[in-house]
């Protein structure tokens, strides 16, 4: 069985043969990306039922990404909110977050395609300085798109890509975030499609974008609820909670407890949030929820965290939120930042502001909603570093 049929009752398995995950989904693209999409979903789905290419993705992420990172339970924090917080830590991942882990997979299928270059699109910088490691450890020319505001607030990953030798190509379109970098990278992708590997960093974009990504991520759900069970005596967390920018985090995240009782959360930036405040189009080669206005216009997402700043929201949580399955509450910068110097001083560890949304939503919602005593897991997905200069900006 792969690991894609565990879930039972349909929900985050393959999606249809169309890359639909109930309404949502599919393939939007130029007819020139259809074939490299095409290639692609072929070139996955062998690679993922080979055991020889899971044995070697495991094995760069346990000897060089530092895979499994741990949970680790906090006591202070937990006294402090009386409910009991565990942390899956993907800020130990190398490079500081989840991101390595869908980008080690691509890099892989990029050489199994025989090309020699990748591109890439950066919000938070996070999954370009993922690419640009990766684009390193294998020997291939790298250029990531990055919007100029994101270039600014996130100067320190701009850096580390190009020490990392990747081409950092600024744009100076529309909001000049993640979604202006996305409309870019695809553009540059049409153009150099025989030798370049578009490495899309979250599960959003065309088919089979949104279910590779899902199933490259789902190392961290999986190895979650292994070392849940064993710190809970076998059982499962009552909450599973994660931010959502495009979703890869919460996504992986949530294939690993989607069978299980626990209730999903993923938690969106107030500005930017896709399924609170969104309604379906089709954008960025996929049908989902994004912002827009009454002329199907999209409108510009504000979040604190480049990592959120992104208008819409990857398919499959469409249809988690559709069926039910998942929640998609919100929470805005202000409570952020508090989450953000919360967890720094109750437990020494500083989570990236995206991550911190995941907190903050617990710590909201433990004053009142969720009973006290319950276990709640949360996925920190990366950490705060590469945010310290823009929250001493805020905190002074
Ligand atoms: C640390 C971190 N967490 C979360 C995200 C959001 O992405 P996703 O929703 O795909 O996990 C980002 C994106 O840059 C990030 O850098």
């Amino acid at each position: 069985m792969s690991p894609t049929d565990r879930a039972p009752g349909g929900l985050m398995r393959e999606p249809d043969p169309t890359g639909r995950f109930g309404d949502f989904g599919g393939r939007y693209v130029p007819e020139s990306l259809v074939a490299a999409c095409m290639e692609l979903e072929q070139e996955f789905r062998v690679a993922w039922a080979d055991p020889a290419f899971h044995a070697e993705f495991e094995h760069i992420l346990s000897s060089y990404g530092g895979r499994p990172t741990p949970v680790t339970e906090c006591a202070r924090l937990s006294e402090q909110l009386g409910v009991r917080v565990l942390l899956k830590r993907e800020d130990l991942a190398h490079t500081g977050s989840h991101k390595l882990n869908n980008v080690i997979g691509q890099t892989l299928l990029t050489r199994r395609m025989g090309k020699g270059r990748v591109l890439a699109e950066t919000g938070a910088g996070q999954h370009g300085v993922a690419t640009a490691t990766a684009a390193a450890l294998f020997g291939l020319e790298c250029l990531v798109f990055m919007g100029e505001v994101d270039v600014e607030r996130q100067a320190l990953n701009v850096f580390r890509m190009r020490l990392l030798g990747a081409e950092v190509r600024t744009v100076t379109s529309g909001s000049r975030t993640l979604k202006d970098a996305v409309n870019e990278a695809l553009r540059e992708w049409v153009a150099c499609v025989e030798t370049t590997h578009y490495c899309l960093g979250s599960v959003m974009g065309p088919h089979p974008y949104p279910w590779m990504v899902r199933e490259l991520q789902r190392i961290v759900g999986d190895e979650a609820r292994d070392q849940c069970r064993q710190i809970l005596g076998g059982a499962d967390p009552d909450y599973v909670v994660a931010c959502v920018g495009g979703g890869s985090n919460a996504a992986g995240t949530f294939a690993g407890f989607v069978d299980t009782p626990a209730r999903l959360v993923g938690v969106e930036a107030a500005g930017g949030a896709a399924i609170g405040h969104g309604v379906p189009g089709v954008v960025h080669g996929m049908k989902s929820f994004f912002l827009q206005d009454e002329a199907g216009q999209i409108l510009e997402a504000h979040s604190i965290s480049a990592g959120l700043d992104y208008p819409g929201i990857g398919p499959e949580h469409a249809q988690l939120a559709a069926a039910g399955r998942a929640e998609y509450p919100q929470v805005g910068d202000a409570e952020v930042l508090e989450a953000f110097q919360l967890l720094s001083r109750t437990e020494g560890i500083i989570p990236a502001f995206e991550s911190a949304h995941a907190l903050a939503w617990v710590v909201r919602e433990a004053r009142w909603a969720i009973p006290a005593g319950a276990t709640v897991m949360i996925t920190l997905s990366g950490r705060g570093d590469k945010d310290a200069a823009q929250a001493m900006e805020h905190l002074g």
